[in-house]
């Protein structure tokens, strides 16, 4: 593998495999507090008084965000989900079907050529920016598909946040992937400002879950549910797992996990 590809392996293998979007719907919940502030942060953003909004969730994945907002939203928001992977999408419509409300339109597409009119109200980016080589092309098309004064939220852990996951410290070398691939909060705003949003600011969600027991904390890495845990073979894997079940001590642990939470608006004179 060339060392281009070794590079951009974790950006895209593992969602497109049906395995990888079991576990990320197993073991990637959010807690139910950082989602009713997920919720509430694209709900704030729409037109006071909308006849009809349009909400894009750039890069859906299961849906595991944008089923929320729909039920939470009700029928007078459209809410759409795009996703480059088939698996992904293919879970993110079966979710869609259980809801009372047909307002989700779940799409297989690369959002970088994706298209859509009118322009959206809200556009949310929820762990995605890790999966790009560079923000411009995907800041500059999200900016096109927002509407005049349209916001965009963006869901990604700052570098000082990923330094706080214990597990990833656990294996040689993966925070440093992970800080290489993920851009950071200043890299994210500069970026948005170099695009031709305003009114950018952002700010740190605690997203931290309490597991009942160590067997809980350590399966979602056996079972692979994060895509940078890709990098790792299944030896070094099941070693560094089990290295980190015998440190801990049993009974409750607290998965120490925040994200940070960056809004940028179009201008509305545009
Ligand atoms: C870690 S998942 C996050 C999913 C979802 N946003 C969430 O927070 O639950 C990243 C998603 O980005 C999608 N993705 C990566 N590059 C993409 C692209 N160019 N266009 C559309 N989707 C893309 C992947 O297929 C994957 O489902």
């Amino acid at each position: 593998m060339s060392a281009a590809n070794e590079r951009h392996r974790d950006r895209t293998s593992s969602f497109e495999s049906p395995a990888y979007v079991r576990a990320f719907l197993r073991h990637r919940r959010i807690a139910a507090s950082a989602l009713r502030f997920w919720v509430d942060s694209v709900a704030r953003l729409l037109p006071i008084v909308p006849s009809r909004a349009d909400v894009l969730d750039a890069c859906c994945g299961p849906g595991r965000l944008t089923i929320p907002i729909a039920e939470a939203l009700g029928s007078s928001t459209r809410v759409f989900g795009v996703d480059r992977s088939r698996a992904m999408i293919a879970q993110c419509r079966e979710l869609a079907r259980s809801l009372p409300v047909r307002s989700v339109t779940a799409c297989q597409c690369d959002i970088l050529t994706y298209q859509h009119e009118p322009g959206f109200d809200v556009i949310l980016v929820s762990e995605a920016l890790h999966a790009f080589d560079e923000l411009g092309p995907l800041l500059y098309k999200l900016r096109v598909l927002l509407r005049q004064g349209g916001s965009l939220i963006i869901r990604s852990p700052s570098h000082a946040q990923l330094k706080q996951i214990e597990w990833l410290q656990a294996f040689d070398g993966l925070l440093a992937h992970d800080c290489a691939r993920t851009p950071d909060t200043a890299v994210i705003e500069k970026a948005l400002t170099e695009n031709g949003f305003v009114e950018i600011h952002s700010d740190a969600v605690d997203e931290s879950t309490v597991y009942a027991t160590k067997e809980d904390y350590v399966e979602p890495l056996i079972d692979r549910a994060y895509s940078i845990l890709e990098r790792l073979t299944n030896e070094e894997l099941e070693l560094g797992a089990s290295q980190l079940a015998s440190n801990m001590q049993d009974g409750s642990i607290r998965h120490t996990f925040g994200t940070t939470r960056t809004i940028a608006r179009k201008d509305s004179k545009e």
